[in-house]
């Protein structure tokens, strides 16, 4: 196949091209899966071009037909894909000229691989972005009916990882919720940026014929024209944009991962995640590790990389469109299946989740995590905020010496660090009591926590 003459564009060729070269340059290995957007912009330009004249009736229903028919050999798996046809559209042209004859060869009349490739990855990468955001929205609907179920489970809250407050559980489900409603709106305002029409542009300054790009636009479902041909050929934005949503979207998922990892440990105790989310070492019996959090954690690296690859093949490139810009595919493809594949894993464990609420409330009391509260509560008694800070560390000083929390320190003992602490200290010293008293839009109280996922829900439906 590799003579001068198999070549849809061997003309101006004397001598057939390296073997070699021929394997190095071809990208139909990796792009042959864009074939159902390949074959949908080919029906859409023909019927243009038969809309504004350029092909006849027959000639337009004939490559349809032909297309149809090669997109049942590809689905059957009877497609003959070869390298000698370099890609994924010259594949397809090929065969269809072979199965329709000479009409196959008008179908790339006013059309350039260029426009064509650009047109394809934004046909495939839309469906993908939808695709995507269902399982977004599953992950968030699963965070809401873990955090209505957790309103009121205690646990400590952190900075630097040491105990800090008590907050709810469900309280802090719902960060990571508000977290993904974010990569929701940036994902669809990625998407409005991706259904943009570059068909049309050709090679790069447009055709002689009188295309209507606004009806290729409609048939393909697209929302708008690219404006500007060279652009339209050379801009990748649209796949950057989506490799730094990506990047964003798994690093919150790594931070969760952190957590779940950590959680889980023997150490923290503070949920289990079921067996079916867990595999075993070969050497040590006792172990349940916690893989799929392990594992979306390192993919988040991956992914970070793709979104360097991206700006790094845009780097420096001259306009119009360039092969460099073939390199694009596989990054963006594998950035798309590792996120599917990362938020399916999320969504399905989510709900599956168990929280060991006995251990988490215990560990917010080892942790003092009241001592805010006592402050505080001295604070409503006229004391300095400063003074109480200090008096409260000369009681937890106590309390770590005598081994024991502040809520087991006797009235007297306590008065001992300041006098104004009377007998109803007791109510703010224990976690239910601090979390209640933190009562305000976007507090951790669980009158506050179910309000919020009341609004979540709403939240999340309209902006689906
Ligand atoms: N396989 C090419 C790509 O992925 C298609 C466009 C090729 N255009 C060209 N003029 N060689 O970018």
């Amino acid at each position: 196949m590799s003579d001068v003459q198999s070549k849809l564009w061997g003309g101006r060729f004397q001598e057939p091209t390296d073997a070699f070269v021929e394997r190095f340059t071809a990208s139909v290995t990796f792009d042959r899966r864009l074939y159902r957007q390949d074959i949908a912009g080919s029906v859409a330009h023909a019927t243009m071009l038969c809309k504004v004249g350029v092909l006849s009736q027959g000639e337009r229903d004939a490559i349809v037909d032909g297309l149809g028919q090669v997109r049942e050999e590809i689905e059957n798996g009877d497609f003959d894909w070869s390298v000698s046809r370099e890609d994924v559209h010259m594949n397809i042209e090929a065969r269809l000229t072979e199965i329709i004859g000479v009409t196959g060869k008008k179908l790339h009349t006013g059309r350039s691989r260029n426009d064509q490739v650009a047109t394809d990855i934004r046909l495939w990468l839309r469906d993908e972005i939808d695709g995507l955001d269902a399982e977004l929205q599953r992950l968030a609907e699963g965070l809401l009916t873990q955090a209505e179920a957790h309103a009121d489970t205690i646990m400590p809250g952190f900075t630097h990882l040491q105990t800090a407050q008590p907050v709810t559980f469900g309280h802090h489900l719902l960060a990571y919720f508000e977290m993904l409603l974010r990569d929701r709106e940036r994902l669809a305002d990625c998407r409005r940026r991706v259904n943009v029409l570059p068909l049309g542009a050709a090679a790069l300054a447009g055709t002689t014929f009188p295309l209507d790009r606004h009806f290729t636009a409609e048939l393909l479902g697209f929302d708008a024209v690219a404006e500007n041909s060279l652009d339209a050929v050379s801009d990748r934005d649209f796949a950057i944009e989506l490799a730094a949503w990506a990047s964003l979207t798994m690093i919150h998922l790594s931070r969760l991962s952190e957590e779940l990892v950590l959680w889980s440990s023997a150490q923290f105790g503070f949920i289990d995640l079921p067996d079916r989310f867990c595999t075993g070492s070969s050497i040590m019996p006792q172990k349940k590790n916690p893989d799929v959090p392990e594992l979306v954690r390192g993919k988040s690296g991956r992914v970070v990389g793709h979104l360097n690859s991206l700006l790094m093949l845009m780097k420096s490139q001259p306009l119009a469109y360039n092969k460099d810009n073939q390199e694009d595919k596989e990054p963006l493809f594998d950035l798309v299946d590792t996120l599917r594949d990362c938020l399916k894993a999320y969504a399905d464990m989510m709900p599956a989740l168990v929280a060991n609420k006995d251990v988490m409330r215990a560990a917010a009391i080892r942790g003092y995590a009241t001592a805010t509260d006592l402050a505080d509560y001295l604070v409503r008694r006229e004391l300095p905020f400063r003074d109480a800070h200090e008096a409260v560390g000369q009681a937890v000083a106590h309390a770590v010496a005598a081994g024991c929390d502040l809520a087991e320190l006797s009235l007297a003992t306590l008065q001992g660090f300041s006098p104004v602490i009377e007998a109803d200290v007791f109510d703010v010293l224990t976690p239910e009591g601090s979390v209640a008293a933190r009562d305000h839009f976007g507090g951790t109280a669980p009158a506050q926590v179910r309000a919020a996922v009341v609004r979540g829900r709403q939240r999340l439906n309209a902006g689906g």
